[in-house]
């Protein structure tokens, strides 16, 4: 494919908002916009504080004149410049995604924003429509799909190399949130604490819409119905830290999720099994260049990336040659790349082409899931399907 670089003759001009320095993600989304050399950084509100955002910007280079306080000003200075930015990539906590994603739409601009989508289904199917109104590009940064052998146990999916889908297993347990912790305003992430602004279930909201998202991509089967218990584990917390349930997903296979930040020791454990009428994959996050397949009738066989001509799927997202690893900042700036070419594509109003990356249907497909979840968890575990959520 040619590079979105050289059909529009420049960059993307890219504006941020949040992810000053000592935040989690920020620092993460401005590499993987600029890994392949698509987008071009030129202005941000990394901070709620004016003056820290002033600061921030000037420490990331930002023209003088591109130097804002607050996300309305950057808003309405940028509509009215010549040069304006094409797209606003969102790493704020999960509260302001709504506001922060519509303002965008509203002036234009293309969208790419971290999960989960919205803190509400409302917000969710709000966004929907404006993004089907305003026909721009929407991006939301589930980038666990970004890796090339996730790509590839796609393509084996589809390619029907496991059959009829029959079982599934996704799984993503971490353990930053093991101990118990006095919550003060001024730690790192207090926010997180706060259902306000974190939502209905911190688990799910963080960590439980990448393995939903995951899972869903990979088998291309939607989660239908679900038998859930989402809670609290560590003493003397109030946001949920675990949450397990039973699938029916699209096509009558059975599954099993299970999400948690409460596993004591372990670290960013995401991982899936699916199981075909002629074969199994499966796949962790931690060794992401490691792909396992077993067929039925065969030996088990390990699956690596492995050049073009091999698998094409994972040699499409992969910069390197074989052998050497590629992890969670290339699999997220493949998302950046692959949103690059559909902005680019809108801009010069080319026809719209299917993209890989996740968009805003997959973050309400988010919101469902959660809510369905929390549904079924208050009725003591009860089959609730997914559109069944009001
Ligand atoms: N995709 C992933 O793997 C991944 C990983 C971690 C976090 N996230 C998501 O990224 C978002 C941020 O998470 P985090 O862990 O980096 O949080 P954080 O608290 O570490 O960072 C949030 C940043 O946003 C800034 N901010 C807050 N309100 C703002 C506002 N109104 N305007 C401008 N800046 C503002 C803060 O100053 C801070 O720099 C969350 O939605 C989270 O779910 C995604």
């Amino acid at each position: 494919m040619e590079h979105i670089r050289s059909i529009l003759g420049r960059r993307l001009r890219l504006g941020v908002i949040g992810g000053a320095p000592g935040s989690f993600i920020g620092e993460v989304h401005r590499i993987a916009a600029r890994l392949d050399d698509t987008y071009e950084l030129v202005c941000g509100v990394l901070s709620s504080n004016p003056q820290k955002a002033l600061q921030a910007g000037k420490e990331l280079g930002f023209p003088s004149d591109r130097l804002y306080k607050t996300v309305q000003q950057m808003l309405e200075s940028e509509e009215t410049r010549k040069d304006k930015i094409d797209a606003l990539a969102i790493m704020t906590p999960n509260d302001t995604h709504f506001e922060y994603s519509m303002a965008a739409l509203d002036k234009g601009f293309h969208v790419i924003c971290d999960k989960p989508l919205t803190n509400t289904l409302e917000q969710a199917r709000a966004l929907v429509q404006k993004v089907r109104e305003t026909d721009l590009v929407f991006c939301l940064t589930h980038n666990y799909t970004g890796y090339p052998l996730v790509r590839q146990a796609r393509e084996m999916i589809v390619q029907k190399m496991l059959g009829d889908i029959r079982l599934v297993q996704v799984e993503y347990v971490q353990g930053g949130r093991a101990r118990e912790v006095q919550v003060s305003p001024d730690m790192p992430r207090a926010w997180k604490y706060n259902p306000e602004k974190s939502g209905p279930s911190l688990v799910m909201g963080d960590i439980g819409t990448h393995a939903h998202h995951l899972l869903r991509f990979v088998t291309g089967l939607e989660v239908s119905q679900v038998s859930a218990e989402v809670g609290t584990i560590v003493p003397n917390r109030q946001v949920h830290d675990f949450a397990g349930a039973l699938l029916r997903m699209s096509n009558g296979a059975r599954g099993v999720f299970w999400a948690t930040q409460a596993a004591a020791g372990v670290e960013n454990s995401l991982s899936f099994r699916i199981s075909g009428s002629s074969g199994s994959l499966e796949w962790c996050q931690e060794i992401p260049q490691r792909l396992q397949f077993f067929p039925l009738d065969g030996p088990a066989q390990v699956f690596t990336p492995n050049g073009p001509g091999i698998l094409p799927a994972a040699a499409k997202v992969s910069r390197i040659a074989k052998g050497h690893p590629e992890g969670y900042l290339e699999g997220f700036a493949n998302l950046y790349t692959e949103a690059a070419q559909a902005i680019g594509n809108a801009i010069l109003k080319l026809p719209h082409r299917d993209y890989d990356f996740p968009g805003v249907v997959d973050g309400l497909k988010g919101l469902e899931f959660i809510e369905a979840a929390l549904l079924s968890s208050r009725s003591g575990g009860s089959w609730v399907s997914t559109h069944q959520v009001p």
